[in-house]
């Protein structure tokens, strides 16, 4: 039977203290220059066209009588996750709500808060009755995002942050690519929480491949790894190159230079083994990590010198990647597993990889979790065969 009530005090704010809201701080100038400012929960988008904001101030709040007495222009700072301290400093009553509270001037003079997620400078459009609250809409004037990381949130009388079980990186050049990811995300995350371990999708896109999504328990790694970048450059991207096209194969192979011939020899025989296989893998941390640190340098750096190093240290790499015989009497330092997904009309789409635990697992254990991948790439490749390209 349902549980509903009529709305009292107390289960008005307790079924509403279940819908979880972000956190904004309103702020103005007073007339002597200081500033003033009152925490809200009840921010709001209205419309994008005019561009229209909201929030919602308690008609008896001292805050928002000092903020009215500032005039027509305020601004709206998005509260980070770490700006806690922040949020009930401001939301505190009386003269100290900016103790200790950073912040600098807008364009129009208003405080923008240090430290904020995002920032709007708005001008009053419209005060409206809102029963013991106004409705406060306001027309953004200018707007943008000083820090993109996690905002607070407040849900159920607590603090907290929102991590999404998978991101996807959006780049409007790989629009088709990711339409194919997002079909499969609901799979990913499932294979990520079945396993605790993080797992991530590659596409391939003008020579680099490209971290789109990735999806895992709630460790932070995801955050790294989302929008990095690697060359499509041998051992690096085999499960890609053993399963394009000759094109793409050749053009995977001349990224070696023309004197590696046992490289390239080694390298094709890589792809051989991954066909064998349907899959393939990478054993020792201390490989991959160096080519994850590069891959975050080069995010940062995008001198040649930079490339160069990256790649040096792929190349570096391929004593660790699709071995040819493991012994399943040792342990193993299981890095990586990849296994590819397919569209009926396009042939690999993208690759799936498992990320392996810290320190050693044993050979039945590396190998269980690679049979999960290679399961849960042929699920994505049976959800993509319903999925039409032109659509
Ligand atoms: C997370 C959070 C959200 C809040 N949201 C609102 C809101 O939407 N509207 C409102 O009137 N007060 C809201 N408040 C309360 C005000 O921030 C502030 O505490 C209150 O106005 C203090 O009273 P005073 O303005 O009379 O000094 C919120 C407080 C917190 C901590």
């Amino acid at each position: 039977m349902d549980n509903l009530y009529p709305p009292d005090e107390g289960i008005y704010r307790q079924t509403l203290g279940h819908y979880p809201t972000g956190v904004a701080v309103v702020t103005a100038r007073k007339a002597d220059g200081t500033p003033t400012g009152m925490t809200v929960g009840s921010f709001t988008s209205v419309s994008l066209d005019p561009p229209l904001i909201a929030f919602l101030p308690a008609k008896t709040s001292k805050s928002w009588a000092a903020l009215r007495e500032c005039g027509d222009t305020f601004g709206i700072n998005v509260l980070a996750a770490d700006q806690e301290v922040v949020c009930r400093r401001i939301a505190s009553s009386g003269d100290e709500k900016f103790k200790d509270v950073a912040w600098h001037e807008s364009p129009l003079g208003l405080p923008i808060l240090d430290g904020c997620v995002a920032y709007m400078e708005c001008t009053v459009s419209e005060v409206r009755d809102a029963g013991d609250h106004d409705l406060v809409l306001g027309e953004v004037v200018r707007m943008g995002v000083q820090r993109p990381t996690e905002s607070l949130l407040f849900f159920r009388g607590g603090y907290g942050s929102f991590r999404p079980r998978s991101l996807a990186v959006g780049s409007p050049q790989l629009f088709d690519q990711l339409r194919f990811v997002d079909v499969a995300r609901p799979i990913i995350e499932r294979l990520a929480s079945d396993t605790g371990h993080e797992v991530t999708a590659l596409v391939l896109h003008d020579g680099d491949l490209i971290t789109t999504a990735a999806a895992n328990d709630g460790s932070h790694m995801s955050r790294l790894r989302v929008g990095r970048q690697t060359p499509f450059l041998p051992p690096v991207g085999a499960v890609h190159a053993a399963y394009s096209s000759d094109t793409v194969r050749s053009y995977w192979l001349s990224q070696l230079p023309k004197d590696a011939e046992q490289e390239a020899q080694r390298a094709e025989r890589m792809l051989d083994t991954i066909r064998e296989r349907g899959y393939g893998y990478t054993v020792g941390h201390r490989v991959g990590a160096a080519i994850e640190t590069m891959g975050l340098r080069r995010a940062r750096d995008s001198s040649s010198e930079a490339l160069r190093e990256f790649r040096e240290t792929i190349r570096r790499a391929s004593d660790s990647y699709n071995i040819e015989f493991l012994s399943p009497q040792r342990e193993h330092e299981f890095h990586a597993a990849t296994a590819p997904v397919f569209h009926p009309r396009h042939g690999l789409v993208f690759t799936l990889t498992l990320w392996g635990p810290p320190g050693q697992i044993s050979y039945e254990s590396m190998m269980g979790k690679i049979e999960q991948l290679v399961h849960t790439a042929r699920v994505c490749s049976d959800a993509l065969s319903y999925v039409d390209s032109e659509s």
